[in-house]
């Protein structure tokens, strides 16, 4: 069922979406990531994340989509609009365990209760699992945001494409985090 807002509404998302939101999922990487420290600017991102906007990269945004829509129960992406545009999007992925990601919300639309709301749909969807993601260490707002809704910090740390510093969040559906599974760089995807 659709869920609306004056402001957006959510939904599942539809394969006719996959190009909208391969040019949000550069988008949002382009405003949220750049570091001086951490050594990644606007190219860099384009040269390790520009696939998301390219043919393959739709195709591969399309299946995503497709996937949530026959596999219900493993799939799950969810789409955030507002009155002419998609501004977010939440995927994930669950069996024993529940994966969140990849998340975005573009940077213009931020602070108005689309990750919340994503959230809480994601979630309720989840059930009662553990649910692992990547955030990146110097997107703050990100981190507080997965905290707010209950997650912690599990320990884990990656450095993906030996550049951008990632911690691993965990929340339980137990008051004691559960550790299932080691995750891997591709539960990020990107
Ligand atoms: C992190 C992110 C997913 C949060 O989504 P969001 O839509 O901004 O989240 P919400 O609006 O629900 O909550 C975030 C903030 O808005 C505030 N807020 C929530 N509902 C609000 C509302 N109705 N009106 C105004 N502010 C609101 C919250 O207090 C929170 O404040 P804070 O960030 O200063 O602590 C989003 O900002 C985002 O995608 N950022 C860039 C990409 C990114 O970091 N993705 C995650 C990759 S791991």
């Amino acid at each position: 069922m659709d869920t609306h807002s004056p402001h957006f509404v959510t939904c599942a998302a539809s394969p006719c979406d996959a190009a909208e939101l391969s040019r949000v999922h550069l988008t949002a990487w382009l405003e949220t990531y750049p570091n001086a420290a951490a050594g990644i600017d606007a190219d860099w991102i384009r040269k390790n994340v520009g696939w998301v906007v390219t043919p393959e990269g739709v195709a591969r945004w399309r299946e995503a989509i497709e996937a949530a829509a026959l596999r219900p129960e493993q799939d799950f992406c969810r789409i955030a609009r507002s009155t002419d545009q998609a501004v977010g999007f939440l995927c994930g992925h669950r069996s024993d365990v529940a994966t969140l990601g990849p998340m975005y919300v573009l940077a213009r639309f931020a602070g108005r209760g689309i990750g919340s709301r994503l959230m809480d749909e994601y979630l309720e969807w989840v059930g009662v699992r553990p649910v692992f993601l990547w955030a990146t260490t110097y997107n703050e707002r990100a981190v507080r945001f997965y905290t707010r809704h209950g997650f912690v910090d599990s320990g884990e740390r990656q450095l993906w494409k030996g550049r951008l510093p990632n911690i691993r969040m965990v929340r339980s559906p137990h008051p004691v985090a559960t550790r299932v599974r080691t995750g891997t760089a591709d539960d990020m995807w990107a």
